[in-house]
């Protein structure tokens, strides 16, 4: 028996009161975000001076606004929701066009938007991005072992922890061409992020660099945490969810056991609810995560419905305390600013880039309300609506 986290909250009046609270203002917030959007041309990233503030169009995070207007429509049906979501997914194809410049996070750039509307609307033009979309990740596959993250010369053996979130697009290729290819890669990526990635304490490395011949194992650094062998935790929350998403998508045992070593750690290291962006950072100054908050929040909620109900409460609890100490904390419900989280960081040691808002820390608080208000269907599985 698994947790019906719709059943838990109902039985918790407080929370359930919470929960439709949170839907109501984020659906005023959303309508307002929306109305900035429109003032650009351009798909929303960060804020600045009450206005959206744009990245390049092959930005890895371009899927999230187009994936936030998908939630939204799910939970209430607005079609400015849809109107928005169509709008910015037809503008991300620029990024296609140029798909030499594309990156590894093509899963969150198209399978959780288009993927989305392809499974409630059989939009063949989102059919075809998102296993565009999956065909450029399985070219990024070396037989080593890893898929490459990222571009540029004397990158060739580098990987990433975030990739685990980009994995559900191979597998959803393969459940729609019936293609085997696209799970295996996926599989041997996330057997090699294990080994290489995972720690036996639950923390992980953000990046590994490997030899791009023989798969050896080269370096560790810091990457957008604080230093090699500290513990980045947007890095820990990319692997709890993602190693859930690889479990709900193989049934292998050994994901879903990495998921909850990494959800343990997690958890353990957050007992406020607010994640620092490093586990390991110096106590002073106090840099805060927004986004790991709420990506692990989502992941925690998702993982409590995946292993067995006797097990699921630390993870529903866990959730719950991260949710609600970042928004009665961080949350501007305001219209000073398009966006609702304020403390997120991009990366340690980039100065300018702490306690900035980023539009993907909303997404999955949209998402994490979703699921607290029993909405099943799910962006990083698509086919099982
Ligand atoms: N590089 C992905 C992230 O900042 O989480």
């Amino acid at each position: 028996m698994s947790l019906d986290i719709m059943e838990k909250v109902a039985q918790e009046p407080g929370l359930k009161a919470w929960a439709e609270t949170m839907a109501g203002k984020l659906d005023a917030k959303m309508r307002f975000a929306v109305k900035k959007a429109n003032e650009v041309s351009y798909i929303p990233y960060s804020t600045e001076n009450g206005q959206w503030k744009e990245n390049r169009i092959g930005w890895w995070t371009n899927g999230f606004w187009p994936a936030t207007m998908r939630q939204m429509l799910l939970q209430n049906g607005k079609s400015l929701y849809r109107d928005e979501a169509v709008r910015a997914e037809s503008m991300l194809d620029d990024a296609l066009r140029d798909f030499k410049n594309l990156s590894h996070d093509v899963g969150f750039m198209w399978l959780i938007q288009s993927g989305v509307r392809y499974a409630l609307e059989k939009n063949q033009d989102s059919f075809d991005r998102t296993l565009f979309a999956a065909q450029t990740l399985a070219g990024r596959y070396n037989p080593c072992g890893f898929i490459r993250a990222w571009n540029g010369e004397g990158r060739e053996g580098w990987a990433i922890i975030e990739c685990m979130m980009n994995l559900p697009v191979l597998y959803w290729a393969t459940e729609v061409t019936g293609d085997p290819r696209f799970s295996l890669i996926a599989m041997h990526h996330a057997d090699t992020t294990m080994k290489a990635f995972v720690r036996p304490d639950g923390s992980c490395n953000h990046i590994v660099i490997f030899d791009a011949c023989t798969g050896e194992f080269l370096s560790n650094p810091g990457g957008q945490g604080y230093e090699s062998g500290s513990s980045w935790s947007r890095g820990q929350a990319w692997a709890l969810y993602g190693f859930t998403l690889s479990y709900l998508h193989t049934g292998k045992n050994e994901y879903l056991d990495t998921a909850r070593r990494v959800a343990d750690y997690f958890i353990s290291q957050c007992p406020d609810g607010l994640p620092r962006c490093d586990f390991r950072q110096p106590e002073e100054p106090v840099v805060l995560d927004n986004a790991a908050g709420n990506i692990a929040a989502s992941g925690l909620l998702e993982l409590s419905r995946t292993v067995p109900e006797s097990d699921a409460d630390p993870y529903f609890d866990a959730a719950i305390r991260i949710l609600k100490a970042q928004e009665a904390g961080c949350a501007d419900w305001s219209e000073d600013t398009p966006a609702i989280f304020t403390r997120c960081t991009s990366a340690y040691h980039e100065l300018q880039g702490r306690h900035i808002q980023m539009q993907y820390a909303d997404f999955f608080f949209v998402e994490a309300i979703g699921k607290l208000l029993g909405e099943r269907m799910l962006a990083w599985y698509p086919n099982r609506v």
